[in-house]
């Protein structure tokens, strides 16, 4: 076994919401595989604290962040120039921002849903699409992108959500097949409920919570670092003939039927 087909020594990675939750999980596997990484997040004092405590653990390593929305173009460009001028390409981009405003269907005002779609889905795109080139320099680069559950059956997140993430995962499978001339691998990982800042207000009431761990077959809520190793595998060059697959990360919830 060559071992370097586990390792990802001497490449670089942009993980969106990479300052907390799972994002941050996801930046500490790469690193701890040899990968140097960026991160983007909107809240720049969160980012810095996020860099501080990777540094710690990884004080050789290049750890960068930069504050954008990546929900805005303008945002995205300026985030896009910022890696540009680490000046040799990106091997890794995890397309892991996102975000929910949970309403029944007809509640939703325009700019609600449409907001939705712009983090969860077009701010993947369009990075996807701008870091193409960057991608594409070294010949063996990976996209993962965080998808969900909600994007592969109903649950209770409100339908503007569980569209952008289906739209986020039918992206993957037709990146994957047209990019694999351009030795991009595009694949996705579609978590359930993971212990988050963002779920953690919904499982502090027990009676949802039962509810989840009901429908969990193994019994638990995941944790980011369980979401992140799912993430690093399908970027590992060990991963190297896997493109355009999505693994769930759900404890067993989509195979569940009754
Ligand atoms: N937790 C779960 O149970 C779960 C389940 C399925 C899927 N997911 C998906 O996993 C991803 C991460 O979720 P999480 O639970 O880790 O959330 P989290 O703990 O709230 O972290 C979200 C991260 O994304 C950043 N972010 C949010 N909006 C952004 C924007 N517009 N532009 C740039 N950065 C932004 C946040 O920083 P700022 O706020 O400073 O921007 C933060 O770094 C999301 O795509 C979510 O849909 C989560």
């Amino acid at each position: 076994m060559d071992p370097r087909r586990w390792r990802l020594d001497g490449q670089l990675a942009l993980v969106t919401g990479g300052s907390a939750g799972i994002g941050r999980a996801i930046a500490r596997e790469l690193l701890g595989f040899g990968a140097d990484v960026l991160l983007a997040a909107r809240d720049a004092t969160a980012l810095d604290s996020a860099r501080d405590e990777l540094l710690e653990d990884f004080p050789e390593r290049e750890i960068a962040c930069f504050a954008a929305d990546v929900a805005v173009e303008e945002q995205r460009r300026e985030l896009l120039d910022w890696v540009e001028d680490f000046g040799d390409g990106l091997h890794i981009l995890v397309n892991n921002a996102g975000g929910n405003l949970g309403k029944p269907a007809t509640e939703y005002a325009d700019d609600e849903w449409r907001g939705i779609f712009e983090i969860n889905l077009f701010s993947a795109f369009e990075l996807s699409r701008y870091l193409h080139p960057l991608l594409a320099r070294h010949g063996a680069a990976s996209i993962v992108n965080v998808g969900s559950v909600s994007g592969l059956t109903h649950v209770r997140t409100g339908v503007a959500y569980g569209m952008s993430k289906a739209g986020l995962h039918q992206m993957t499978k037709n990146l994957a097949v047209e990019w694999a001339e351009d030795g991009i691998r595009v694949n996705a990982v579609a978590p359930w409920y993971i212990r988050t800042r963002r779920t953690s207000d919904k499982l502090a009431d027990p009676d949802y919570l039962d509810d989840v761990l009901l429908r969990t077959p193994l019994g638990r809520i995941g944790e980011p670092e369980e979401v992140a190793a799912a993430v690093a595998f399908l970027c590992l060059p060990a991963a190297g003939y896997v493109t355009g697959e999505c693994i769930a990360v759900d404890g067993g919830f989509l195979r569940y039927g009754f």
